[in-house]
């Protein structure tokens, strides 16, 4: 009789034990929230991006452990992830909808990125993501152009990518295939370096010495080159990728040369690219 309740007792203790720890690990999850694709979003409905665009799209926007990168409207995490994940950055994802910011949270846990990835429940237009290096995006048109001031005014050299969707006039620096006919872009914010310019060491060009000036629309660059003596100018074009100017232009003895240049302090510092020993400074005069 003593045994019997023994093991009674036994079966009773093994149950309890069971229920409050190892026993859920056979009982499947039930999330308590389930995201529907195509649900609505305060200003646009959520629909993942698809693993192999949002790879190629962090992996155009050269992603590293240095980067923070933002996903403006995040939905259920998985671009913050992966950018944690495979590239080691830090991300945050913006989440307009709590359930599904609070779904997105999980998430993260769930694939062990807690210390890497953060979710705020909070309006991509009115969080402050100045500090990304990288923003990923996939909005509207109408979205991107409304974003598109402030990101603009980010640090020259961020990097911003879109699923599908333009930037308006702003064409971007790179298209990105992705598979099953996917689309992405590409765009890195460009410094600004309109006005005028004096350059010196820009070789056979009559004088020490030459003046650009410079009108920039987004990325593209064109101006007018005047060598100091006065005698000759011409129409230059060149391209900004973040501080990285280069323009071509043709010397005094007709060659065709093309300059590299870093913005670095206000200074424009770079070399021609036929002969790269050789340094060439802009400084701005207006
Ligand atoms: C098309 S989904 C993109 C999800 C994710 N970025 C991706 O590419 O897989 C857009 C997401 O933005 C969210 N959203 C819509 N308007 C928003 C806003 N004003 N602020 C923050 N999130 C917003 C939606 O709830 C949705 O989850």
């Amino acid at each position: 009789m003593l045994h019997y309740q023994f093991t009674l007792l036994t079966i009773f203790a093994s149950v309890l034990v069971l229920t409050s720890t190892g026993c859920s690990h056979s009982t499947p999850v039930v999330e308590a929230y389930q995201p529907t694709i195509a649900q609505e979003g305060k200003d646009v409905v959520w629909i993942p991006t698809p693993t192999d665009l949002a790879e190629r799209l962090l992996q155009a926007a050269k992603v590293t452990s240095s980067d923070l990168v933002y996903d403006l409207g995040a939905g259920d995490g998985k671009i913050a992830i992966l950018a944690a994940q495979k590239y080691k950055a830090t991300a945050v994802g913006v989440e307009f909808n709590p359930d599904m910011a609070e779904y997105a949270r999980k998430n993260v846990q769930r694939a062990g990125v807690s210390d890497k990835v953060t979710i705020i429940t909070g309006d991509i237009f009115k969080e402050d993501f100045s500090k990304a290096s990288v923003v990923t995006l996939y909005l509207l048109p109408a979205l991107n152009l409304k974003l598109r001031p402030t990101l603009l005014a980010m640090k020259p050299g961020t990097r911003i990518v879109s699923n599908t969707f333009t930037m308006g006039l702003w064409a971007a620096d790179q298209t990105i295939q992705g598979d099953n006919g996917n689309i992405g872009y590409l765009w890195i914010v460009p410094a600004n370096i309109q006005g005028h310019w004096s350059f010196a060491g820009l070789p056979d060009m009559g004088s020490a010495s030459v003046q650009l000036t410079l009108q920039q629309e987004f990325q593209v660059v064109n101006g007018t080159l005047s060598a100091n003596d006065g005698k000759s100018s011409q129409p230059i074009s060149g391209r900004l990728e973040g501080t990285k100017l280069s323009f071509d232009y043709r010397d005094a003895t007709g060659m065709h040369r093309t300059v590299v240049a870093q913005l670095i302090n206000g200074e424009l510092q770079g070399y021609l690219k036929d002969q790269p020993a050789i340094p060439v400074v802009g400084k701005k005069t207006s």
